[in-house]
């Protein structure tokens, strides 16, 4: 089980005096700090827990909580030390770390996982439900498709380009609804929490904010990569309308037999129609995209959108991460279109965050800075834009094992002192900020 960002909520008058300096957030705002496990857990071969797709993909040769009564005894000390500190666990069923067993039998690109992940999900359910009432089922499935089943360059490393990350997708959405019909079902009435997937998106800007051919491209953007599974799951139980009727194309165009996406039935469809009880988005940056024909034979998750990405050199980029482009106003709007797109839901931002490469200062001045533009973007995304939202979950907690990036980027509001073998945790000055932040329930002028 990946864990549990901690959010903890503060009470404080919703008033708006329209100066983003000094404003307060609404109450019962839920704020909080974002981990996974496999990011700060180590212990990849501890107490009989199995290897995992991770464990394989960096060569270090980690089904855990389920098999496993070590699992369950460390994640139950870990949601009762967040109580007793008053700290409310939001718990990811699944961060990345798929069992290597599973991935041996195809992983996600087998029908079979559905059925695996459901069990997994109500084994969880039934041990943890009791004191955890906020669930994600599955972290940023756009990644791990894109990244793991057709680029390659995340675990599984699995390189099938056009069909992968189709295939793969398609089953974490069943996968996830399959999940949260158990919840409604069997749980939710005695338990009374609350099931949805953690998505993340870019925001995406036209290149040419005058070209028709940019503006068209931005929306199919967002469509790859947003809507690809919040429309599934939050509107109509289909993929979005564009990708269906771009991929089809091009599909035929390649002479392959059908459309590289693959179809819901209309069951299916039914079945995953509405199975989020509130909308989790994870965001980063922003990308400027320009037209793209795609002329090529070869099929492409990435070539099918006919959208090519573009930083726009005047955004800073974190120092620790060179696709990081730091965008404030850019979460503002991403709010604004999930408020617009999906009928005005609850929104938790479940993950943001900006990096600093090694190494990192703990006077992060610069960092704070970008926080706390983020933070008066929230702000006027919820007073101004009236989106929403009640939560924000900083990425990261601690300072961790960043992926394919290793430790040398730094996410954390706490150093980490790597070196060391008591690992050491110092909080940043974002860390300090923050607090602040969180027990004022807003931002103040000093800031
Ligand atoms: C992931 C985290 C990751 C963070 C920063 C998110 O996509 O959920 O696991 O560390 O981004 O890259």
């Amino acid at each position: 089980m990946a864990t549990a960002p901690s959010a903890t909520t503060s009470t404080s008058p919703a008033v708006y005096d329209c100066n983003p300096e000094s404003a307060s957030f609404p109450e019962q705002f839920a704020w909080g700090a974002a981990t996974a496990a496999y990011q700060i857990e180590g212990g990849w071969d501890a107490d009989g827990k199995g290897l995992n797709v991770w464990d394989t993909f960096t060569h270090q040769g980690g089904d855990r909580v389920f098999k496993n009564h070590t699992g369950v005894d460390y994640y139950d000390k870990v949601i009762d030390g967040l109580l007793a500190n008053r700290v409310t666990p939001v718990v990811t069923l699944y961060h990345f770390d798929l069992p290597q067993h599973l991935e041996d039998q195809g992983g996600w690109r087998s029908g079979a996982i559905v059925e695996t992940f459901d069990a997994y999900a109500q084994f969880c359910f039934r041990t943890f439900g009791d004191r955890v009432k906020l669930w994600l089922t599955i972290n940023e499935p756009y990644v791990v498709a894109a990244l793991g089943y057709e680029k390659g360059i995340m675990a599984p490393g699995v390189t099938e380009p056009g069909t992968g990350a189709y295939l793969a997708a398609h089953n974490m959405i069943k996968a996830h609804a399959a999940a949260w019909h158990s919840y409604d079902k069997l749980f939710r009435e005695k338990q009374g929490g609350l099931v949805s997937i953690a998505l993340n998106s870019d925001w995406a800007e036209p290149s040419d904010p005058n070209s028709p051919a940019d503006q068209e491209a931005a929306k199919r953007h967002m469509a790859f990569c947003l809507d690809w599974f919040a429309a599934p799951i939050f509107l109509d139980g289909d993929y979005p309308a564009i990708m269906k009727s771009k991929i089809s194309a091009v599909s035929k165009r390649q002479n392959c037999p059908s459309s590289r996406l693959p179809e819901f039935t209309s069951e299916e469809r039914m079945m995953i129609k509405s199975t989020a009880d509130f909308f989790s988005i994870n965001y980063y940056t922003t990308r400027k995209i320009k037209h793209q024909d795609n002329t090529s034979c070869q099929p492409s998750f990435f070539s099918d959108q006919e959208a090519v990405q573009v930083m726009d050199p005047s955004w800073p980029v974190a120092s620790g991460s060179s696709w990081l482009a730091v965008v404030p106003w850019g979460l503002r709007k991403l709010l604004k279109y999930i408020k617009d797109t999906y009928n005005h839901p609850v929104i938790y931002i479940t993950e943001n965050g900006f990096s600093q490469s090694d190494p990192a200062p703990l006077g992060d001045t610069q960092r704070w800075e970008y926080f706390r533009q983020t933070l008066q973007e929230i702000l006027k995304a919820i007073y101004i834009d009236d989106v929403h939202l009640k939560g924000y979950f900083v990425w990261s907690l601690l300072d961790n094992f960043e992926w394919i990036s290793g430790y040398s980027s730094r996410f954390g509001l706490f150093f980490v002192d790597f070196e060391d073998p008591a690992l050491p945790r110092i909080p940043y000055k974002s860390a300090t900020e923050y607090a602040k932040v969180i027990a004022n329930n807003g931002l103040i002028k000093s800031d």
